[in-house]
Parts: structure tokens; C-alpha cells; sequence
């Protein structure tokens, strides 16, 4: 072991109290986008609008068997519907990692002092994705399709993770959960193609996701210098896992089998999708090269981020 002198020690503080000013600043100018653009769903978009006639609920490149030999043999109206299902799949999924991430951050803060910005900004995090969630319900109701839970497994899983993962842990986490779907929302809410209410609730995600990417990706940042040697080796392995839960628990199959297509060939034709394998890996880059930068895709870790067809 290296002794420790009183420089060493010193230079140890030194970094510490940086890495807490950091902190602070962080999250104080989070705090001021916040207070300039955040939207009441409930007021901001217009929820009686009929729906427009040919118009899709996701782009069709992003719906789960698009360009496969099954998409082909689907009439224009099957495809429409299998995305209007798959939106409120996609839904479903948010308000899962939300209420995930909601108990993450209130644990992340139990600690720490209220009167901090970074424990105001995670309070006001919490307050969006509360509005967020509800805002994915109304439009589940909206859009007349079932809410879509992910599988018991996994709902079971979500249970343990989100009562005994570390902040490492639950900040990867949060960031699978934000930036796949971010990079989605960020091609719908522009596409003219698109269902208005669709562009609406997706745009007002992406605008106030963008400062709980950044939240998340600070905080992992300093965790992955600052957190004990066998947390940041847990973190590699527990978010190469749930690499694999997304991948998995991205679109539920009984979307397949609401719009009266074959659920078993419908996900073998998925699975086999070169198309899908690319969006997933591109959706994802983002991410990939952040945690890659920062130490997480190592190891065993980056063996299981394969795995799941996220990392090329
Ligand atoms: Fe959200
Ligand atoms: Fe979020």
C-alpha cells in the first residue's frame, strides 16, 4: 500500500471540495432552466383534438418491425395502429422508470442537506417526472390502447434494484432509461408525419429530460471517481444487467398480438432485424460513449452491454 502523506491527504480534500462546488454550480443553473422552461402538460397541449387521419403515433423507422418481411405483408392502417400500440408501450415503459427513478432520487437525497441546489434540483426533478408520468397515462387513455406493464420478472427485479442499488448504480440506470428514448423523442417531436398530440407530449419530455441527462451525467461523472473501488465494479456489472433488462423490456409483445399479428413470428422477426439492431445500437451511442469515457464499459461489464445488442 502507497503511504499517505500530508500532501497526498491535502490534494485528497482539495478534490473533494471541488468536486462539491461542481456540485453546486450544477445544479444551480439546472434550477434556473428549470424555473425558465417547464410546461403543465394538462394546459400546454390540446387533449380533445380528434385524431388525423393517416397520420402515425411513432415514425414508422422507429416502430419494432419496421422493414422487416412482416411489415411488408401489413396493410398501411395495421401499421399505423401497431404504432399507435407501441407508443403506448413506450409510455407504459417511461412512467416504469420514472416511479423507478422518482424513489432513486428521494433515496439519493435522504442524506444530504434541503438546503442544497443539488438536493432542490433533485426535488424539482421528481416534481417533472410526476408531471410526466401522469402526462404518459393521459395519453395511454388518449390514444384508446391498454397500459402495457413490463413483465412480472421484471417489474419484480425493478423492485429489488431500486431499494438496494448504489448511486453509481442508480444514476446508470436512470441514464439507460432517459437517453434511449430521448434520442427517439428527439426524431418525433420534429416529424410532420406525426400525430400533433404525439409531437406535443414528446417535445415537452425532451426539453425538460434534458437537464436530468445532465443531472445524472455529472453525478455519475464525480461517482465514478469518488465511489469506493468494489462500487465502481459493481456498476460496470449491474448496468451491463440492465443493458439487458431494456433491451428486453423495450417493447412488450402484446403489441403484436393487439393488432392481430403473431406474437412469437412477430418477435423472432424483430430479433432478427438488422434494421432494429442499428436503431437500438444508435439510439444508445450516445450513452455508450459517455460510459465509456468515464470507466463503466469495462470488463465483464462491457462483455454484458454487448450482449444486449446495445453496444456494437
Ligand atoms: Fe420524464
Ligand atoms: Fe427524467
Amino acid at each position: 500500500m502507497t503511504p499517505v502523506t500530508e500532501a497526498d491527504a491535502l490534494d485528497g480534500v482539495r478534490d473533494a471540495l471541488g468536486l462539491l462546488k461542481d456540485r453546486e454550480q450544477v445544479a444551480a443553473r439546472l434550477l434556473d432552466a428549470s424555473a425558465k422552461h417547464s410546461f403543465d402538460p394538462d394546459e400546454e397541449l390540446d387533449w380533445d383534438a380528434p385524431f388525423e387521419e393517416g397520420k402515425w403515433f411513432w415514425p414508422p423507422e422507429l416502430v419494432s418491425l419496421y422493414g422487416t418481411p412482416m411489415w411488408q405483408r401489413m396493410s398501411q392502417e395495421q401499421r399505423i395502429l401497431l404504432s399507435r400500440h407501441e407508443a403506448a408501450a413506450l409510455a407504459s415503459l417511461g412512467i416504469w422508470f420514472e416511479i423507478i427513478l422518482m424513489q432513486l432520487l428521494v433515496r439519493h437525497i435522504y442524506d444530504k442537506a434541503a438546503t442544497s441546489a443539488h438536493v432542490r434540483y433533485a426535488l424539482t426533478e421528481i416534481e417533472d417526472e410526476c408531471r410526466h408520468s401522469k402526462m404518459f397515462a393521459r395519453l395511454i387513455s388518449r390514444g384508446d390502447t391498454p397500459y402495457y406493464p413490463v413483465s412480472r420478472l421484471h417489474h419484480n427485479l425493478g423492485r429489488l434494484f431500486k431499494t438496494i442499488s448504489t448511486t453509481p448504480g442508480s444514476f446508470t440506470a436512470t441514464l439507460l432509461g432517459e437517453e434511449v428514448l430521448d434520442w427517439m423523442q428527439r426524431l418525433t417531436f420534429p416529424d410532420e408525419r406525426v400525430q400533433p398530440l404525439i409531437r406535443g407530449v414528446t417535445r415537452i419530455h425532451v426539453v425538460e429530460e434534458s437537464r436530468h441527462v445532465r443531472y445524472a451525467r455529472e453525478e455519475l461523472r464525480r461517482q465514478m471517481v469518488t465511489a469506493p473501488r468494489w462500487s465502481q465494479e459493481f456498476t460496470r456489472v449491474s448496468s451491463g444487467e440492465f443493458a439487458r433488462v431494456f433491451s428486453l423490456a423495450f417493447i412488450n409483445p402484446d403489441v403484436y398480438a393487439n393488432v392481430g399479428l403473431d406474437r412469437g413470428e412477430a418477435l423472432a422477426q424483430v430479433r432478427a432485424s438488422a434494421h432494429r439492431r442499428e436503431i437500438m445500437q444508435t439510439g444508445a451511442k450516445r450513452l455508450t460513449d459517455f460510459l465509456d469515457d468515464i470507466g463503466v464499459l469495462r470488463g465483464a461489464g462491457r462483455r454484458l452491454w454487448r450482449a444486449s445488442g446495445l453496444l456494437a
